[in-house]
């Protein structure tokens, strides 16, 4: 496979006159992005619809993308079906607004504050798993996002997950669902249509909608309550007259937070306990490393620094199993990208998943080998060859609040139960909806270890 693009316009698979390569793509999005890849290189050409878009594998191009040129583009345009329920936060704001929240938020997501927040996570951890039982047949997927969702929860907005799980992770549910339906289809339905599809949609909006603004209300009301959060950052902030956020540019942030912040963890280590649950010989290794620097104690800012094999477990399985599974970008001006000239108003779309599987950088890249990423591979390859987070300017703020929630969850998980698929569980498939999830879930027998 080429790596390079050596053509001025990148070739592509040729699709049907009116749809263009949409049917091929909402049938199985992710074989789509990943042939695109075997069969045309570094970059292809498609058309969603009247649409005509670029698809980009090549590293070097993405990094013009993301970085040196990142300022020719916002976020991809049909992501605005998402924005009726993330609104305008700093994932989906642009210009000005977006760099003045990022700035904003920065330092509540640098390596070395995290770390203050490992033994929070680690309380959450403790509570959930204290719960558990031996022989405990679990819905594993759901206890991830019970748990991913607590800790945001409680480290950047000081609330106790609990209470606010099912106002917010139910009616997002069937908005994850309809909204990625409605992104890939070329004429959904307008909203103003009452469908009964239409009204559920509608009336999950309007549930999540409540259940974050009444977060904002509460904390309102209470002040002094979670000082120093980042919440109260938020609250604090004044633009350059001197005014503060109003509660909808609040709500908007909230919601960014605990979407983009639970759902990608929760599938990431979903994906990540499956992969080890299928190779014994990963586990062990896991345990001895555990044994030796753990020592039945969950990991603390120090311990997760030396969990070096735990941490490539973890981007193994992000590499096979990206939860961003695919995101892009339109010009807000004409922009030559290598040989690619793009238009103003064009998009680029690029696939974590797909890009993921070069075997120029990844050898053998279907099998799960979390030893590829030793002796400092992110370090040979080329930048933006491995993009789990994404990256540039834009790239995902709570990257080190992930490795190290991660780390922690999988450790305390994996020190006290052996994980086991139930009997006769179902093959398990991804399901490519806003992220990659594994489809209905995983079903788990719980034993000690
Ligand atoms: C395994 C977990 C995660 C993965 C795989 C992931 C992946 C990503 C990716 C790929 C992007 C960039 C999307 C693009 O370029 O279009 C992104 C952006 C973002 N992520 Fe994450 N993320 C994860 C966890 C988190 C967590 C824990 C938080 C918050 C606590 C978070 C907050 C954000 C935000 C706010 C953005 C938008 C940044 C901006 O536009 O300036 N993510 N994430």
């Amino acid at each position: 496979m080429s790596t390079s693009v050596e053509t001025r316009f990148p070739q592509g698979p040729k699709g049907s006159l009116l749809s263009g390569n949409l049917l091929e793509y909402r049938k199985d999005p992710l074989g789509f992005l990943t042939d695109l890849q075997k069969n045309y290189g570094g970059a292809a050409t498609i058309r969603l619809g009247p649409q005509k878009m670029y698809v980009i594998y090549d590293p070097a191009l993405l990094k013009e993308v993301l970085l040196t040129k990142h300022e020719h583009f916002i976020k991809l345009k049909a992501f605005q079906e998402a924005r009726l329920f993330v609104g305008d936060g700093v994932a989906t704001s642009e210009g000005e607004k977006h760099k003045r929240v990022r700035r904003l938020i920065q330092p509540r997501f640098t390596r070395a504050h995290i770390q203050k927040y490992a033994r929070q996570m680690a309380e959450i951890v403790d509570r959930e798993l204290n719960t558990w039982k031996p022989i405990d047949c679990r819905m594993l997927t759901d206890d991830l996002s019970n748990i991913t969702f607590a800790i945001i929860a409680r480290t950047l907005f000081s609330l106790e997950g609990n209470q606010h799980s099912r106002s917010i992770r139910e009616p997002y549910e069937l908005i994850n669902r309809m909204c990625a339906e409605r992104m890939r289809s070329l004429a959904a339905v307008p909203l103003i249509i009452p469908t009964a599809k239409n009204r559920s949609y509608k009336a999950a909006l309007k549930a999540l909608d409540q259940a974050v603004y009444d977060i904002v209300k509460e904390r309102k009301m209470n002040a002094g309550v979670g000082e120093g959060d980042l919440l109260s950052v938020l609250m604090a902030a004044k633009n350059e007259n001197g005014e503060g956020m109003t509660d909808q540019e609040l709500r908007d942030e909230l919601m960014i937070m605990f979407i983009a912040g639970h759902e990608t963890t929760a599938n990431a280590l979903s994906w990540a306990f499956l992969f080890i649950m299928q190779h014994p010989d990963v586990q062990e290794k896991l345990y001895e490393e555990w044994d030796r620097i753990l020592q039945g104690e969950p990991p603390t800012e120090e311990t997760y620094m030396q969990l070096t094999y735990t941490q490539n477990v973890i981007w193994e399985a992000m590499r096979l199993r990206a939860p961003t599974f695919f995101t892009g970008r339109s010009a807000v001006r004409d922009v030559e990208i290598g040989p690619i000239t793009v238009k103003k108003g064009q998009s680029v779309l690029f696939s974590p998943y797909a890009i993921h599987q070069n075997p120029t950088y990844f050898p053998d890249p279907l099998t799960f080998r979390p030893e590829r990423f030793e002796n400092d591979l992110l370090k040979k390859i080329p930048q933006f060859a491995y993009i789990p987070f994404g990256g540039g300017p834009r790239g995902c703020i709570g990257n080190h609040f992930a490795m190290l929630e991660m780390v922690i969850i999988l450790s305390m998980i994996g020190q006290r139960y052996r994980l086991s698929l139930t009997p006769k569980h179902p093959p398990i498939e991804m399901e490519p909806l806003l992220t990659l999830r594994p489809k209905n879930g995983i079903e788990i027998i719980v034993d000690n270890r």
